[in-house]
Formats: C-alpha cells, structure tokens, sequence
C-alpha cells in the first residue's frame, strides 16, 4: 500500500474558544490535504487540542473549574464546532487529556530513558507560562503599561517567572549536528525559506538541554514520568508527541507506518523552533524519521500586532461565516494572503473580494454558463464541433492552469496555486464576453458555434470544479451537481488526471442557485 499523505496542525490550548487565527492554520492544512486526496494520494489530516500544563490548568482554575471539566466543555462547545463552520474534512482529532496518548507518551519516554538521552538535573530560568517556555534574556523586552519597568515575553507581553527547578532533561544539545545535517540534506525541511534561515542560525548558535518535566510539587495537570511519578512530564514534550500518538506510535506499527513521516506539518511561527528543532530531535532520538516538512506560516495581524487568545484581539470564525460562508472565509484566507506572510484581515477587503472574485467572477459565470445551457439547448450540454482558436486558448489556459496549480501546491504555495486557478475564470468570463453567445442564438446559422461555445464554457467549469473543490468544497459540490450531477462523483475526479472533453454532450444540467448571493440578500 503507498504511503498516505500526511498533514497536521498543531495542536491548539484549550485556555479560551478559537479565533480566525486558529481556523486559518485548519483551512490551510484541510485545503493541502484536500489538495492531495484530490490527486489521490489518500491523504489524512490530524488536529487535536493540547490540554495540559500550567496555562491551561490556571486558566480553568481562574475561571472557577478544573481542568478535566474545562478542557471538555472547551473542546465540545468550541473547538470541535470550529471544524463544522470551516468545513474541515479531518481524519481524526486528538486531544492530549486521552488515554491512547498518555500511554504512548509513557512509552516513547521510557524508550528514551532506557536509551539514555535523558537525565536528571537542575536549572534555573525566565519561564513564560503563556508560551509555556523558558526564555533566554534575548527573548525579552522591555514591558510598557502596568508591566513599565519589568521585562516581559515578547509574544504574550506579560512578565516572566523566575524558575529553580529539579527535574528531567532531554539531551538536545546532542543534536545539534543530526539538525544541521538534516536541513542541509532536505533544504525544504523548514518553510519558507525566512522560517528556514531563522532556525539554521538557532541552530548554529548552540542548543541546550530541554527540561522535560515538572514537579507535582509546583502543579500536577499532565502526564506521569513513568520511571519517577512525583513528576509530571513538560507540556510542550507531551503535545509534539501527538502527531505520532495519534497514528500508532506504540501502538499499531502498521499505521504508523502508512502515515509516518509526515508529509506537511503546518504551524504558526511563533512555534516554529519547537517544530524544527525539538521535534526532530526526540524523533531521531526514537529512532524514528522527521517530518518531510515543517510549515511556519505568517500571523493574522490586529492593529500591526497577532492576533491573540491572551490579548482579548481575537475575531470568532463564525462572525464571518455567519455573513458570508464558509467557502468564502476559506477563500478569503487562502488567497488575500500570501502562506507564509503575515497579513492583516479587513472586513472592506474581505466583502470587497467576495463580490468581485467570488460573486461577479466565479458564481456569475457559473450561473449564466448554466442558464444559457437551459435555455438554448432545453438543458442539455451540446455537442461541440471543430475548435477555433479562442476555443484552443481557452483549453490551454484550463490544463496549464491545473498543472501550474499543481506546481504551486507541491511548494505549499496555496495563494500562488489560486491564482492559477483563476487565469481559467478570468479567461472564461472574457472568452464568454468576445464569444457573446446571447447573439449566436439568434440565428440558426450560428447554431453550431453557439453549441461550441456553451460547451466550452461548461467544460472550463467542469475542470474549475475540480480544481477548486479543496478550497471551496461546498460551491463546487453545487456546481458539479448541476453539471454533472450523479454521473461521476466530483471525489473521484484526479487532478493529474485532467483532460479536455470530460463532460459528456447530451448531459442534462440541474439547476444552480447562486453560489455566492449578495450579502444583503442572506
Ligand atoms: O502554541 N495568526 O497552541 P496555541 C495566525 N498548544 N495563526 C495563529 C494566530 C494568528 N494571529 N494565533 C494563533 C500552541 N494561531 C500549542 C501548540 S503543537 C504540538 C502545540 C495559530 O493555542 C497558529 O497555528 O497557542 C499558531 O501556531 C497556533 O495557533 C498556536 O496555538
Ligand atoms: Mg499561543
């Protein structure tokens, strides 16, 4: 059996409900998996939420709970209906607090333990509880308002707490060289190549010993060490290990096996050097392979500053998709910012694209292409004859477009491979406006070419369905319905598999309601 294309998100804190920062990691890593499956590499997409440690644990108790009531009524009211308003199309969902993930966490530990990477030491340190870190002096600056006068975490802007701990170490220093080795092996390990630059140069500057656990003494919402249970095992060594727990990891070898490595594990990047530098580290430790690529994409931005659960600045996903759906959030997101670029969302930008692209662009088309089809030919798609050369242009923009979107997507350049697509709806939409079919059906002299021209039109958005079926999931499901309707199930139809004359003459067309109505109208 070939491998199956593996995608992951990282798993989220369950400290407060998502906001469109978190669903537009899930939209990007569901649109690459949706991408592959729709190649037919039987992709498989793992998303979770990371319940233990001191954040989660202090946030519960803030908030009058504890953490096993928290986390649950979090992870049911919130972050599982995340998954419905976006549309993600997941595999599996994994949350941290389950019994398949604390006994392989055990597992993995001890085999490190026995394999002696890991010791018992102390250390002293600045630690961020939002990030769940220690931070070194140069993470640090200066703090402004009620913490004027302190240094505080450059991520979270909160003070620091001093920690004087006994407890486990991960000998990640002795990795430094096994890193190095490995970026220059895979140059696309981490990307971008910003993302790649920054952690080669962590890297080279020298790593430390990881601490690995925490005192019960101090707290004791997380995993047991297995050897020595007075301690519990370190928040962040937990959560990395849900990408092979959730998969078999000590569990069923076979699965593990069609699934590991990863193919793309997408995270922000502010997580990035745990991603790749400490992941691959505890892997090749196991004994096992890294991912194939860490992606550290860009920041949805609020006023020039991330967005944030901690900072109060978040926007729920469904004020969005409550106006304008979840293809057009899913759209929006992939398109109007670059993947790997940070990007700033406004609702002018956001209604401003929805009408142009998605309404007047792709939904227009798709609906007056249907019309037409109705109307002059009783709803049958008709019969082509001989191609002009608009007709010729028309099928080359459509197949250089799947094979350049596809070029994109290998690169994990999800807006680049859009842009692509949409040479072909900007192409038909001009090749409709020169072709004017409303005057070749005026005469029956033009009845052939009028036949041509529908037909063309129909196919383009045949292939337009299936180009954009990772994307827009529900728009092209309607379109293809109405196209196609049960003949071929629009799944089924491979990317590398595209060709020119797919849809079949004599095709009835179903109806097509707008794909994207007017937002007032909704
Ligand atoms: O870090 N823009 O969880 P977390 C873009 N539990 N993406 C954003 C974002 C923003 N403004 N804000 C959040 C953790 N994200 C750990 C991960 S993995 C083994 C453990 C997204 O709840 C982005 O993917 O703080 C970021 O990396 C992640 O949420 C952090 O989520
Ligand atoms: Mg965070």
């Amino acid at each position: 059996m070939p491998k199956s294309f593996y995608v992951t998100t990282p798993i989220f804190y369950v400290n407060d409900a998502p906001h469109i920062g978190h669903a537009y990691t899930e939209v990007a890593a569901d649109v690459i998996t949706r991408w592959h499956r729709q190649r037919g590499e039987g992709a498989f997409l793992l998303t979770g939420t990371d319940e233990h440690g001191e954040k989660v644990l202090r946030t519960a108790i803030g908030n009058n709970s504890d953490p096993k009531s928290w986390t649950d009524r979090l992870v049911n009211d919130s972050w599982l209906p995340l998954l419905e308003t976006i549309d993600i199309a997941n595999q599996d969902f994994i949350r941290t607090t389950e019994e398949r993930h604390k006994v392989a966490v055990q597992k993995f530990l001890q085999q490190l333990y026995d394999a002696g990477y890991i010791y018992q030491g102390s250390f002293q340190g600045n630690y961020c509880v939002g990030c769940e870190e220690y931070k070194n002096e140069s993470d640090l600056i200066d703090g402004s308002g009620e913490f004027a006068g302190q240094r505080v975490c450059a991520i979270h802007s909160k003070p620091v707490e001093q920690l004087n701990e006994t407890n486990y170490f991960f000998k990640l220093s002795e990795f430094q060289k096994p890193l190095l080795d490995l970026y220059e092996k895979n140059p696309t390990f981490v990307q971008p190549e910003s993302a790649r630059n920054e952690v080669v140069s962590f890297v080279r500057s020298g790593l430390s010993d990881l601490s690995i656990s925490r005192s019960k003494e101090r707290f004791d919402w997380g995993i047991d060490i297995p050897w020595d249970t007075s301690h519990i095992t370190y928040v962040w060594f937990d959560a990395l290990l849900n990408y092979i727990t959730a998969i078999g990891f000590g569990a069923d070898q076979q699965k593990l096996e069609n699934l590991w490595p990863a193919d793309v594990q997408v995270v922000g990047k502010d997580i990035l050097r745990f991603h790749a530098v400490i992941w691959p580290a505890m892997l090749m430790a196991a004994g096992l392979e890294p991912p194939k690529q860490v992606f550290g994409h860009g920041w949805l931005l609020v006023g020039g500053e991330k967005m944030s659960k901690s900072k109060l600045t978040g926007i729920a996903p469904n004020e969005i998709t409550d106006v304008f759906g979840s293809d057009a959030f899913r759209y929006y997101f992939m398109k109007a910012i670059g993947f790997g670029s940070d990007g700033s969302f406004s609702w002018e930008d956001l209604s401003a694209r929805y009408t142009a692209e998605l309404a007047n662009g792709f939904g227009n088309l798709a609906s007056r292409t249907i019309a037409m089809v109705t109307r002059y030919f009783d709803g049958e798609i008709p019969a082509p004859s001989q191609p002009s050369d608009a007709d010729n242009q028309v099928q080359s923009v459509a197949l250089a477009a799947a094979k350049d979107a596809d070029a994109a997507m290998q690169r994990v350049a999800i807006h680049e491979a859009i842009a692509k697509i949409w040479t072909l709806v900007d192409e038909l939409n001009n090749y409709i406006t020169v072709q004017e079919p409303w005057v070749l059906a005026k005469s029956d002299e033009t009845r052939e070419r009028l036949a041509t021209v529908l037909y063309t039109a129909a196919e383009g958005l045949r292939i337009l369905a299936v180009l954009l079926a990772s994307v827009m999931p529900q728009a092209t499901e309607k379109l293809w319905q109405a196209l196609v309707g049960n003949a071929a199930e629009l799944a089924d139809q491979k990317i590398t598999e595209l060709s020119w004359g797919g849809l079949e003459s004599g095709t009835k067309v179903g109806e097509l309601e707008a794909l994207f109505p007017r937002v007032e109208e909704k």
